[in-house]
């Protein structure tokens, strides 16, 4: 039944609109080759599935050979698609904490892995894709030397709410349809610090929610790039490295519950049922923000591959946990100014309406060739 309604909501809104689905929250459909040459059916079991999952199957078979002899191998957790949920570890170290050390760790990360699941009996419902980033004063340390784009994050303020720079040292994405999986790699990855050098951490899980929804209740992910190439392109650096941006936003259910549906449309830009885009939209509207102006399907300035995910509870706090890769740290800050309005027209994101961001930061997530280096 589940899955029937939601081939029903697929069908609809990807062959009007033409619009890409498997996005930020959707889960995983097929695997690159990289993962292997298999297919992942099992993940969701829904057989609206299996359309998208060969799709890529066949089309990846060719492009991952190609990409593999050209780029640098990026981590497992930068371009890979979704899977049902996902940790987002959030590290500060204290500043006498031996960076060495601490970095040996992170580059250690696959053993971990490895070692919650070992490569024998990993499937599809147990596998775990990981990939490790540094903030930059991390980075800098770690290597001594600076990443190949300078990736500072400056706090932004604006009319719809503010953006808070909240920093941060080491930082752990990983995927898994076991959340138990995910609690304890966490687990482990935290206990492999030495004692003393952590001063606060933050361990959010996250999962997926009506197909692929925020808890806002809008379609995400919907122009997000869906096939393996595309999301290589988009988020991979020509050294196998990727620019990260994570930003915890805390939902204000209250003021959703009492903005008619058409009003919530108005901020985001998009039909709720089916995410068909508005002709009409608002400067102010978040696709409008984020795309550089109002025209329908408007070509796009920057792209990112997001994976954010519905996190929290009904008694505490409960949002988005926004995660998108990049190629470059240029792609978040356009996006960022524009929804803040601190570019020329000064106009602030509606969605900013809906949601507070409490923290965020940019990462650099180094190749797997250069995170051995720190090993
Ligand atoms: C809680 C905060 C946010 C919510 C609830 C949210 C929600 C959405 C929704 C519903 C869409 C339309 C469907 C889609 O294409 O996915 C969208 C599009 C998008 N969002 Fe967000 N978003 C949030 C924050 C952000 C942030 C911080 C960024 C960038 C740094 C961003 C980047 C994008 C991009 C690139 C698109 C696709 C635009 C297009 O090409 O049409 N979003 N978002």
């Amino acid at each position: 039944m589940a899955a029937r309604s939601f081939m029903r909501l697929w069908s609809r809104f990807g062959a009007r609109s033409g619009t890409r689905w498997f996005g930020a929250a959707a889960p995983a459909a097929g695997t690159a080759t990289r993962f292997g040459s298999k297919l992942l059916l099992g993940a969701v079991g829904a057989s609206a599935f299996a359309y998208a999952a060969h799709k890529y199957a066949t089309e990846d078979g060719v492009i991952s050979t190609a990409y593999a002899a050209g780029k640098p191998e990026a981590q497992n957790s930068v371009f890979s698609q979704g899977k049902q949920h996902a940790v987002y570890v959030w590290i500060h170290l204290k500043p006498g904490a031996d960076v060495k050390k601490c970095a040996h760790v992170a580059a250690n990360i696959q053993r971990i892995v490895d070692h919650v699941v070992p490569p024998k009996e990993s499937d599809d419902d147990e596998e775990i894709w990981a990939g490790v980033g540094f903030g930059p004063n991390f980075y800098h340390r770690a290597y001594g030397r600076s990443a190949p784009e300078d990736y500072g994050y400056i706090e932004r303020k604006g009319t719809n709410g503010d953006m808070p720079a909240t920093g941060g040292d080491i930082f752990l994405h990983a995927k898994s349809n076991s959340v138990g999986n995910l609690f304890h790699l966490t687990k482990k990855f935290m206990n492999a610090f030495p004692e003393d050098s952590v001063d606060k951490f933050d361990d959010v899980y996250s999962f997926t929610y009506r197909f692929g929804r925020d808890l806002t209740g809008f379609i995400d992910g919907t122009e997000n790039p869906a096939a393996e190439d595309d999301r290589q392109a988009v988020a991979v650096d020509d050294h196998g490295g990727s620019y990260v941006i994570t930003q915890r936003w805390i939902h204000q259910f209250d003021v959703i519950k009492k903005a008619s549906v058409d009003r919530q449309e108005a901020w985001i830009g998009r039909n709720k049922s089916d995410s068909t885009e508005l002709r009409n939209k608002l400067k102010s509207s978040h696709v409008a923000r984020i795309v550089g102006g109002t025209e329908f399907a408007r070509p796009k300035p920057f792209q990112i591959v997001r994976q954010s995910m519905p996190f929290g509870s009904l008694s505490g706090d409960a949002g988005l946990f926004f995660i998108g890769y990049a190629a470059s740290p240029k792609n978040f800050n356009y996006m960022l100014d524009r929804m803040v309005g601190a570019d020329v027209d000064g106009i602030a994101d509606g969605v900013m309406m809906m949601t507070k961001c409490v923290s965020g930061t940019y990462w650099y997530f180094p190749s797997k060739n250069d995170l051995k280096k720190l090993a």
